[in-house]
């Protein structure tokens, strides 16, 4: 960089709302920003410019940015140089309606531009206000920059890696196909090489991300197109990258339930460095409620990849979502539901009061529960799953596993640190270790929402 460059370095700050991909995202965004000169800023206050990623999936979270978006009025006001950026589902969904809406937002970027994020800012600063969301069919978005040098990123020996992107399968309750567009996947060979970079970094753990991140490749072999396309099944993929050299844990998410193979159920048998966890979102445990959201299984078919992975590998822990109060759900549904979420005994759940999203097919699909009922049921499903989490927490105690440490843990009474265990449970350990270490240790305590482990001894020194 030169000198001309060097003045002209300024500070940012990201906001992320939603699931992985969006923090992956951010992180995307925040890499191509350190190859443009700019510089993380100590605190929002302080930086030239605020980019919000945001998540759309409920009503709830869209909210949250006209929320930030109001409170940042002030900060913009506050110097002419200071620009603002909102990217993300809600981006994607809303386009330049937003630059309509909030007079002092500069830019809006959809999920298929990332790439532009520096140069809109840049025009930004120049007083050119943009909104970019169109949708690119090509592999070009994967694209991005190595990690630049300056931005370490988390360093606790974990990195997220895309393999698809994009949703086709539109379920009716769901705004993702709209604002992730269209499914596609990257050649195996690109995924293999940012892995590898990743673990030569001290990377030794992969999250593998995708809307539906098992249909991977899965139109390239519909077509016959996989040789072209350099995508293999989802299961010879995490094959190839267990042999990546220094890369001890893989992990996916979301898997749909439709695309989980006998292949990907063997892998779970054969492969070492594969997690024995599977989060794999059910959504409801009636099939009538299951085909109005068209989730294109039934609950037995649900109960036979589950008994399919149990063989494979009897230690598995399976977590998943579910959503309470879908258009025409009776008391009956739900009772299914909870009964479906006894027979599978899910380690953990993500569950939700259905949010209507706009442009879906839900929308129109008739009557939802009252409030309070659906209110009701959510806080039944709650507690059933606290029960079940603590009886899987308190079956733990005794034994011994591996943490990879991933930060401090705010907990009363002196130092801990916390990290995930294989089954991804958070397991909290009293006195100080590196992040990125792999720790042995014994669990010694179980709660409802984590375990306690006390070191035995570091499995290896060398944090990322
Ligand atoms: N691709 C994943 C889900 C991604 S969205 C899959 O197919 O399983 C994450 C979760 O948000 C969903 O599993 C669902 O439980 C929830 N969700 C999505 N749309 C919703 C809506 N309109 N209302 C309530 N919950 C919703
Ligand atoms: Fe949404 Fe269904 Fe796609 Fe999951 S599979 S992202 S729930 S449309
Ligand atoms: Fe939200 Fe978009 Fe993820 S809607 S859940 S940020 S794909």
């Amino acid at each position: 960089m030169n000198e001309a460059q060097e003045e002209t370095k300024r500070t940012y700050w990201v906001r992320t709302f939603g699931c992985q991909m969006n923090l992956h995202d951010s992180e995307k965004i925040e890499n191509l920003l350190h190859h443009n000169g700019f510089r993380p800023a100590a605190a929002q206050d302080e930086a030239e410019l605020v980019l919000i990623n945001t998540c759309s999936i409920r009503e709830k979270a869209e909210n949250r940015l006209y929320t930030d978006l109001g409170l940042l009025r002030d900060w913009k006001s506050a110097s002419p140089n200071r620009v603002l950026g909102v990217g993300g589902c809600v981006a994607q969904q809303e386009g330049d309606a937003l630059l309509r809406r909030f007079s002092h937002l500069d830019f809006v970027f959809g999920t298929h531009n990332l790439r532009l994020v520096p140069t809109m800012a840049d025009a930004a600063r120049r007083g050119q206000r943009s909104a970019r969301t169109e949708e690119h069919a090509s592999l070009d978005r994967f694209e991005l920059p190595a990690r630049h040098p300056d931005f370490a990123g988390r360093g606790n020996g974990h990195a997220f890696v895309t393999v698809m992107e994009g949703c086709d399968m539109f379920c009716t309750f769901c705004i993702v196909p709209r604002t992730r567009g269209r499914e596609i996947s990257r050649p195996a060979a690109s995924i293999v090489e940012e892995v590898a970079n990743l673990a030569r970094r001290g990377v030794r753990e992969i999250t593998l991300l995708g809307q539906t991140v098992n249909a991977y490749g899965r139109h390239d072999a519909r077509r016959s197109q996989s040789e072209a396309a350099g995508t293999v099944p989802f299961a010879a993929l995490v094959r190839q990258l267990s042999a990546v050299p220094g890369i001890e844990r893989i992990r996916y998410t979301s898997p749909h339930p439709i695309f989980f193979d006998a292949d990907l159920v063997a892998a779970h048998a054969e492969v070492e460095a594969l997690c024995p966890h599977v989060h794999l979102p059910v959504q409801s445990g009636s099939d009538a409620v299951l085909a109005q959201m068209r989730r294109r299984y039934t609950c037995e078919e649900y109960l036979r990849r589950v008994d399919a992975l149990r063989a494979a590998r009897p230690d598995i822990a399976i977590t998943t979502d579910l959503i309470v109060g879908f258009p025409g759900e009776t008391d009956t549904d739900f009772r299914a539901t909870l009964d479906l979420m006894q027979r599978v005994g899910f380690v953990d759940s993500f569950s939700f009061k259905y949010s209507p999203r706009p442009g879906t097919q839900a929308v129109e699909l008739g009557d939802v529960p009252p409030p309070d009922v659906a209110q009701a049921r959510l806080a039944e499903l709650q507690e059933l799953q606290r029960e079940l989490t603590l009886a899987h927490h308190r079956a733990r105690v005794g034994q011994e596993t591996v943490v990879r440490v991933e930060g401090e843990s705010h907990r009363r009474g002196g130092k801990s640190v916390y990290g995930r265990d294989p089954y991804h449970r958070v397991v909290n350990i009293p006195g100080e270790l590196a992040p990125g270490l792999f720790a042995e240790v014994r669990i010694v305590e179980a709660t409802p929402h984590s375990l306690i482990g006390e070191a035995i001894s570091p499995k290896t020194a060398a944090a990322a």
